[in-house]
């Protein structure tokens, strides 16, 4: 990320969950919130039309990853008691929490954290009491500490949200965040989004992830931590998650979108795991 300024990655996602509201039939996603934000957003950015560059298929990545997450938290609500969104740049799960009694804590860079709120204030967003914002560097920071001073409670079962982040961060602070919250007392679970390597791809997929890696660079925000689908589930099965479900993008396409003609977007994974933390009575277990 570039020092001083929000996230332009984070702009881009809000700008095509956004799209997908009005473009993509049907819509996989419900995000009415995602219209306005997008609207705050481009009052003060100008990037042209939300449509711009803005290919169906990366529309319908972001809109499943979404869906997905979202759909495990409704299928596991009964035994969490708190959401921690991970880097959620202008994600609007927070003022958008439909259930009452859930603590929804917002951790992200503090440079993106900031602009982010003052353009839900622009939006006429109301800001729930159940959200907290929690400004981490994942790099620097500590985030038990930070979430610690925010009110969480490390004794709730959580769930982890955490879009759109794992390939920015350094191999170091993507297994920090990990430790973090395999380290809990409490169970938790956690959504995740990733991307393969090039070298993991098949040829025909190569040039495309390139190009768009390249884009990633110039935006000062390069891939830095990438996966094949095994590594991430070693990695994960190291730090004693379980209950692993991987979707790749044949999978993410069948389940949520089978008719939308979409191509082949090989190379980004949505995933689901489980934490049963280190309660002598594990909750919320399938
Ligand atoms: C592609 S955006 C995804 C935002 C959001 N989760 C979504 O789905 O739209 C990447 C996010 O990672 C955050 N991020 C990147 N590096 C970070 C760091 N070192 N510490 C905290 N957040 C970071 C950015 O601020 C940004 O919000």
């Amino acid at each position: 990320m570039q020092l001083g300024q929000p996230s332009r990655t984070a702009l881009g996602a809000a700008r095509a969950r956004a799209f997908h509201q009005d473009a993509d039939e049907p819509r996989i996603f419900e995000d009415p919130l995602a219209v306005l934000i997008a609207k705050a957003v481009d009052a003060v950015v100008d990037e042209g039309p939300a449509d711009d560059g803005i290919p169906m298929e990366a529309r319908l990545f972001l809109a499943i990853r979404h869906r997905y997450a979202e759909d495990e938290l409704s299928a596991h609500v009964d035994t969490v008691r708190q959401v921690v969104v991970l880097g959620a740049g202008l994600d609007t799960f927070g003022p958008r929490n439909p259930f009452p009694g859930m603590s929804v804590f917002e951790v992200d860079h503090p440079d993106t954290q900031a602009w982010k709120r003052a353009r839900i204030a622009d939006a006429g967003i109301p800001v729930p009491a159940s959200l907290r914002f929690v400004p981490v560097d994942f790099e620097t920071d500590s985030l038990g500490e930070q979430l610690a001073s925010a009110g969480f409670d490390d004794s709730a079962p959580t769930f982890f949200l955490w879009l759109g982040v794992v390939q920015y961060l350094t191999a170091a602070a993507v297994d920090t965040t990990l430790r973090f919250i395999a380290e809990l007392p409490a169970p938790a679970r956690l959504i995740l989004d990733y991307s393969e390597p090039v070298s993991a791809l098949p040829p025909q997929n190569k040039a495309i992830v390139e190009a768009l890696a390249d884009v990633m660079d110039r935006l000062g925000e390069p891939w830095l931590s990438l996966f094949t689908s095994d590594e991430i589930a070693g990695k994960l099965s190291g730090f004693g998650f379980d209950e692993i479900e991987d979707l790749d993008w044949g999978r993410m396409i069948a389940r949520f979108a089978p008719l939308s003609g979409a191509s082949d977007r090989v190379g980004g994974h949505v995933l689901s795991a489980a934490h049963p933390g280190h309660a002598a009575v594990p909750l919320g277990r399938k």
